[in-house]
């Protein structure tokens, strides 16, 4: 494989300022009330195996691209689900409900139906892309009496996805608390958007200086990106699915929708294309003295963070320089062993 040389012609595909910007704790904590949010940390630090994942630096990176530091919180290490996600569904079904069936989309990989059958639960497979799945899951749900526990909200359905946001803002908690340093810029990955509003309400809450928000997806699956730009929730269409399958969504979930437009400073989008050079990157220690094991949805964070810094009126739009501590989410591991099997390979060629 190349060496760090070769990250000089990355790109993004969109970018995109948001203009009504406007960060306030308050109207922030309006959404995930503080409490909910200590409650979070109370009940998830006291399970069974509970540890802080670590906060990594991506050293030989942050020296080639001239910032001050990259953390890389390492949510493979995230109990033995190897993603954040074991921090907000799991919270949630502790709070919710008993219930053991997973209702999931056609294209979600066999390893992961595979991987979540291993917790005892039954899955349905849905025909379609994760709307249908979600259609089905509603109406199997009212037929058969189940609760659901999703983390996409409506106006009406508030609760699950506000406590699945209160479980990923311990991230920040425990960044708070792993460095010293003010960060100044965070790179969020986003699917429906809960994971990066979960990120940003923790923000507001632990976070002495509000640092810069940057929204990452796939160029095929932008919906914060155009909401933002049309400043209000828009339904995209999917032409082809994106590699990154966890953030491939076609509509943001209403309350990080409230969350983000106020609080994301600018959205960027990237292509499927650098995702296995980055997954091997980060594998083959030329991003750090470690090597990390990052899957599909961890690689975007860096790739749109390498696109942010090969653009000038961008870097200079977000004020990306020389002392910046930036903060990027490896948001899971090798959570679909197949595709990263199949990543590592291809990136390393
Ligand atoms: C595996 C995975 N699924 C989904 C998502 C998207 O989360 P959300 O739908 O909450 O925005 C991410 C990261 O953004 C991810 O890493």
């Amino acid at each position: 494989m190349k060496s760090l040389k070769s990250i000089k012609n990355w790109t993004l595909t969109k970018s995109l300022k948001n203009n009504n910007f406007s960060f306030k704790r308050n109207y922030v904590l309006r959404f995930v009330p503080s409490l909910l949010l200590t409650n979070a940390f109370k009940s998830i630090s006291s399970w069974k195996n509970y540890k802080a994942t670590p906060l990594l630096k991506l050293d030989k990176l942050q020296k080639h691209l001239k910032v001050n530091n990259i953390f890389y919180k390492d949510e493979s290490k995230r109990f033995h689900l190897k993603s954040f996600k074991a921090l907000g569904g799991a919270y949630a079904v502790e709070k919710i409900s008993k219930g053991k069936k997973n209702i999931i989309s056609q294209y979600v990989s066999d390893t992961r139906v595979k991987e979540i059958k291993k917790f005892g639960a039954e899955v349905i497979r849905v025909k379609g892309d994760y709307e249908n799945s979600l259609n089905e899951c509603k109406k199997l749900s009212k037929k058969n009496n189940w609760k659901i526990v999703q983390d996409v909200s409506t106006k009406e359905y508030k609760l699950v996805p506000q406590l699945t946001m209160a479980g990923y803002s311990i991230m920040i908690k425990e960044i708070s608390k792993q460095t010293n340093q003010y960060i100044t810029h965070i790179f969020l990955q986003a699917g429906v958007g809960g994971m990066a509003a979960g990120v940003v309400t923790g923000v507001a809450k632990y976070f002495k200086r509000i640092p810069k928000i940057i929204i990452v997806e796939p160029d095929r699956a932008d919906c914060v990106l155009q909401s933002i730009k049309h400043n209000k929730l828009k339904k995209i269409k999917i032409k082809k699915e994106s590699i990154m399958g966890g953030m491939s969504c076609n509509e943001m979930s209403y309350i990080p929708w409230q969350i983000l437009k106020k609080t994301s400073n600018c959205c960027v989008s990237v292509s499927d294309r650098n995702i296995a050079k980055t997954v091997a990157m980060l594998k083959d220690k030329k991003l750090s003295k470690n090597s990390i094991i990052g899957g599909e949805c961890s690689a975007p964070g860096i790739m749109s963070l390498v696109g942010v810094c090969n653009n000038t009126k961008i870097k200079k739009i977000i004020e990306l320089n020389e002392n910046s501590n930036v903060l990027v989410i490896g948001c899971e591991g090798n959570a679909d062993v197949k595709l990263y099997k199949q990543l590592l390979s291809k990136g390393r060629k």
